[in-house]
């Protein structure tokens, strides 16, 4: 019998680089077990791959634009979009129905965005939202703008091109790089590097490694070591923050802050608590001067440089 704490074991609230040890432990435990011990077949897998903008698209038509909560955190979790109070232009990746982009659109003031995602009705839904059809009604030029894109598939710099002129301030992923399968993960995020301009920002949220609704996925839902289908053919990845780290430094990008989200949510109707691990991470591209000082001269300074970038992370993530 296992001697490891139920998951209704509660969390303390807060940013932390690590997970606590008796998690881990209790998590580990989990997916040692039968539902986590084998991946779906091939054939689906590969079919959810294919599917995965139509399934995204059907999750929309189905829940409209009722599923999500609008991000009202956003300014405060990332004191970087303040600096859109002066001017800035945002790239909002897989901005669904526009969770993201309306919040931020009334709280800072300076701020430009274009949304994109590959769920067509997602993006006919942000068009259709009252401030999309106000700022394209005004008599000046809009300040949100919309387009169907495939992060996997479609050029992101060039349709980044078409609006703005150039790369972008500021990028946010919340919630998306986890529904790409993990082999994407690599291009994407090179992509997102090259989509930014030089000093310019990726703000990121997504789920962390062994939170509550990894560990509840039944037998049959495993696609891949951390990859799961959920009931409707939507599919979620559970990064651990060593992941984000080294998917960063090989797209070129200096991690500025990097660390996992600790909640324990309560669900009152269900008298249940979760324990929901996400994380948070500020990615940077750097500017040619950082490059120039950074530039290993030899392969053996090489190795050493690639030891020190690991130590990106802050050493007291703020909470
Ligand atoms: C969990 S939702 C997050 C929505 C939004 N970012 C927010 O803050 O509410 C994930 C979104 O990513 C989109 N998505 C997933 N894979 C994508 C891809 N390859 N290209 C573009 N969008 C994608 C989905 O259609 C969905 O709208």
């Amino acid at each position: 019998m296992s001697v490891l704490p139920s998951p209704e074991t509660t969390f303390e609230d807060g940013e932390r680089e690590t997970l606590p040890v008796e998690y881990v432990a209790y998590a580990e435990e989990v997916l040692a077990g039968k539902a986590h011990s084998e991946t779906a077949p091939a054939f689906w897998v590969a079919k959810y791959e294919k599917e995965a903008a139509r399934n995204w698209d059907i999750f929309y038509k189905r829940n409209t634009n009722k599923f999500y909560k609008d991000r009202h955190w956003l300014k405060a979790e990332f004191p970087a979009l303040a600096a859109g109070d002066g001017s800035l232009r945002l790239l909002e990746v897989g901005c669904g129905v526009g969770n993201t982009i309306f919040p931020l659109l009334d709280e800072v003031p300076g701020l430009e965005i274009l949304g994109i995602d590959f769920a067509k009705r997602a993006i006919a839904m942000v068009r259709e939202h009252p401030t999309y059809v106000a700022e394209h009604t005004a008599d000046r030029s809009p300040r949100v703008h919309a387009a169907v894109a495939d992060l996997v598939h479609d050029d992101i710099v060039a349709i980044v091109d078409e609006t703005f002129g150039a790369p972008v301030d500021c990028l946010t992923m919340i919630f998306v790089l986890s529904a790409i399968a993990p082999e994407h993960h690599p291009d994407v995020m090179a992509k997102m590097a090259r989509a930014i301009r030089p000093g310019g920002l990726i703000l990121m949220r997504d789920y962390g490694r062994y939170d509550l609704a990894q560990l509840r996925f039944k037998k049959g839902a495993k696609l891949a070591d951390n990859f799961y289908v959920r009931a409707d053919g939507t599919r979620a990845y559970y990064f651990s923050l060593d992941e984000i780290e080294l998917l960063a430094h090989a797209a070129g990008l200096i991690v500025d802050r990097a660390a996992y989200v600790l909640r324990n949510v309560v669900n009152h109707k269900e008298g249940k608590s979760m324990n929901r691990v996400w994380f948070q991470a500020v990615l940077r591209r750097p500017l040619p001067a950082d490059a120039d000082a950074d530039a290993p001269a030899t392969r053996a300074d090489a190795d050493v440089a690639t030891d020190a970038a690991t130590d990106d992370a802050p050493d007291t993530p703020s909470s």
